[in-house]
């Protein structure tokens, strides 16, 4: 994807997911910084912790100097458009920009409105590609490869942009794939089975929850009172699942609706570590991005190992 900005993960080809896991671990190992002045602008619209703040903190660790855009404290609460935002950053100097937005069609709309780089932090409902390839280092990490690998996508998988990215990337990387859900959080476009939590707890090796997307149900209640009993993981269905089956999930979690509140940091639990490599592979995106648009050459990446495995 050479010039072009990072939107979808269906732009990396198998070699250069790889590729970038291995990059990932090497950040996990080396400090390695970039001793050029960039400027990176992390222009957020919607409410963010883990991804806001790992971007940030995954910028400071490579030299990088932070803009931080936060959509409630900026011109946008004045009109001011996404678009006009993003030309704003790019004309004071910003040489990267990292973007979450609310809308599905803000990556089309932006995508020659600036000659720098943008790396999607979120698009509505349709694509999270950093979110989506810090679990496939995670899972990476864990199984050692994909071949095989049962993983169930259990929430509110219509309107998740994770589960939109996750399961094109983990089929295409020899995954087998199914949802688990109430029937009206199937997507029909989607073409992977919908099994019952009782089901996915036997035979998932990894179990990927995702949260009850209220603010995507266009203002309709929906009710939650019994989602853990009828298709969360509590208790009891957690310990039907397999010795070596693993939990993940992106968070925020809406305790005791997709989940037991007690199994969220529990043994079988990678939510933590998810969230740790968070930074890892976005320093990794970062840093290819920034070289595949020339912002940077590999004499002013300085590396130091920091411990050995
Ligand atoms: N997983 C995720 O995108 O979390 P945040 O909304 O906190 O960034």
């Amino acid at each position: 994807m050479d010039m072009e900005h990072f939107f979808s993960v269906d732009q990396l080809n198998i070699d250069t997911i790889y590729a970038l896991c291995e990059q990932a671990k090497q950040c996990k190992k080396q400090e390695i910084r970039i001793s050029d002045q960039i400027f990176a602008g992390n222009v957020f619209t919607e409410p963010s912790t883990r991804t806001k703040l790992s971007f940030t903190i995954a910028q400071k660790r490579l030299g990088l100097d932070v803009l931080e855009v936060d959509g409630a404290q900026s011109s946008i609460v004045k009109g001011e458009s996404l678009e006009d935002t993003v030309i704003t950053l790019e004309a004071i100097g910003a040489n990267m920009l990292i973007v979450r937005d609310g809308s599905n069609k803000w990556m089309e709309e932006l995508q020659d409105k600036v000659s720098i780089p943008m790396i999607n932090a979120g698009a509505g409902t349709a694509e999270h590609p950093t979110q989506c390839m810090l679990d496939v280092f995670t899972l990476y990490e864990e199984f050692g490869g994909f071949a095989g690998l049962q993983v169930v996508i259990a929430g509110d998988v219509k309107h998740s942009r994770v589960a939109h990215s996750n399961i094109r990337t983990l089929q295409r990387l020899g995954a087998k794939v199914y949802t688990s859900c109430a029937e009206s959080f199937v997507d029909e476009n989607l073409q992977v089975p919908n099994i019952s939590m009782d089901e996915a707890v036997k035979m998932a090796d990894c179990l990927m929850l995702l949260r009850i997307q209220h603010e995507r149900h266009g203002g309709e209640d929906t009710e939650t009172n019994n989602y853990l009993r009828e298709f969360g993981l509590t208790i009891a269905r957690e310990q039907q699942m397999k010795e070596h089956s693993i939990i993940m999930h992106p968070g925020p979690v809406n305790r005791g609706v997709e989940i037991d509140g007690s199994l969220i940091y529990g043994k079988r639990s990678r939510i933590k570590q998810q969230i740790q490599n968070g930074v890892y592979m976005r320093m990794s995106i970062m840093i290819y991005m920034l070289k595949k648009w020339g912002i940077i050459h590999e004499s002013i990446i300085n590396e130091r190992t920091v411990f050995e495995q």
